[in-house]
This record gives structure tokens, sequence and C-alpha cells, in this order.
């Protein structure tokens, strides 16, 4: 497979079709695990459907200039995933070519031993392949921790915007790294 490498004990790798069924699952755990006492199960059951489906990420797949990583398990289960793309968030003042950490999810027992910051690191070398002149990401207002782990790599809040879960609205917070600012730590 391509592009892998090893780190806590973990594969990292490029997702490739074989992995579409375990991919949707993750996405739906994860999501669910972190955001579900925020919404009513009608909304969630509906954003699921639409946003962490199968078509999801065969379009991320098939996407030119797309970035799907995972991180396998030694049992060969999925425990991690990254998705980066062309900047489709709202940011209206971003110059052409911006690329965009659309998400970043870690299974809870496999959160807090760097995996996040591994993939950080990912989406930003990626990034700076790409010659984007900025990345992008969006996060909830709450979500403290990830914020932490995003400002630590120099990302800041530019924007807030309302993210729609089936009818419930999310504040969120839009960030911006500069790629010209950014070196590697
Ligand atoms: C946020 C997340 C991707 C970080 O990945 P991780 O592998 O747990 O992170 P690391 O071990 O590399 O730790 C780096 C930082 O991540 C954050 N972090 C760690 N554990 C976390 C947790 N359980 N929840 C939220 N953030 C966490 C912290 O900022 C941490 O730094 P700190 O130790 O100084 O507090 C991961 O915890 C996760 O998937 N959380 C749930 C889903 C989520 O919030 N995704 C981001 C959506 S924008």
């Amino acid at each position: 497979m391509a592009n892998e490498t090893s780190t806590l004990g973990l594969t990292v790798r490029d997702a490739g079709t074989s992995d579409l069924d375990a991919l949707v699952a993750l996405s739906r755990k994860t999501f669910t695990d972190k955001f579900d006492h925020l919404y009513r199960a009608e909304d969630l059951a509906s954003f699921l459907e639409a946003e962490h489906g199968r078509e999801v990420y065969e379009t991320a797949l098939a996407t030119p200039g797309s970035l799907l990583r995972v991180a396998e398990t030694g049992a060969g289960a999925l425990g991690a995933y990254l998705a980066c793309g062309k900047l489709t968030l709202p940011a209206s003042d971003a110059p052409p070519g911006c690329v965009e950490l659309k998400r970043l999810y870690v299974d809870v027992p496999l959160q807090g031993r760097g995996l996040g910051t591994r993939f950080v690191e990912e989406a930003l070398d990626w990034a700076r392949k790409q010659g984007a002149p900025a990345i992008y990401l969006s996060v909830f207002s709450e979500n403290y921790g990830a914020q932490r782990l995003y400002e630590r790599f120099g990302f800041e809040k530019i924007d807030e915007f309302w993210f729609p879960v089936g009818e419930h609205r999310d504040l969120e917070f839009l960030m911006r790294l500069n790629l010209e600012d950014y070196s590697k730590k």
C-alpha cells in the first residue's frame, strides 16, 4: 500500500477502496462518540447518512488532489483517519490553491498517544507539497482539545460560522495556517 509507515505500533498508510466499509464504520463511530450528546437522534442520523456515508469516501478516493490516510492496528482494524482536499469551507478571501484539513478522527482507545499530532504533520507536509499558500480547517467552538492541537501548529481562528447537523446548528471556528509561516518542528 502506498506511503506506508509505522508509528505507535500502527501502520499509517493511504486508504484504498478495500477500506471503505471499515472507514465508514470508523467515521460514524468517532463522530458519534465525540458529538452525539449535542444532537437529537434524528439530526444525528440524517447527518451521518449525508456526511459519513460510503459516497463521501469514494469521492475522496476518486478526487485528484485529495489525501485520505488511515492508521491500522496490528489486528487489522482501522483506528484513525485523516482527510484533506481542496478548500470548500466558507473562506471568502482565500487565495487560489488553498487546501483544507477536512477530517481528523482518532478512535477513543488510541487518543492521547500522538496519532493526531502525527496526522496534522502529514496534512501540513501534504499541503506544502501541493504548493498551497494556506491550509484551513473548521472545528466545533467547544472542542477545546482539538483547538489546542491545531493552535500548537500555528493555526489561528479567523472566523466563525454556523454548521448544520440535521436541523441543529453548531457554532464552528474557521482556522487557518499560512504555510509560508510554517516551519517544521
Ligand atoms: C482531537 C484528536 C484528533 C487528537 O488526536 P490524538 O491522537 O488524541 O492527539 P495527540 O495524542 O496527538 O495529542 C495532541 C493534542 O490533541 C488534543 N487531545 C488529546 N486527547 C484528546 C481528546 N481525548 N479529545 C480532544 N482532544 C484531545 C490535545 O490538544 C493534545 O494535546 P495535550 O496533550 O497538550 O492536551 C483526537 O483526540 C480525536 O479524534 N478526538 C475526537 C474527534 C475530534 O475532536 N476530532 C477533531 C475534529 S475537528
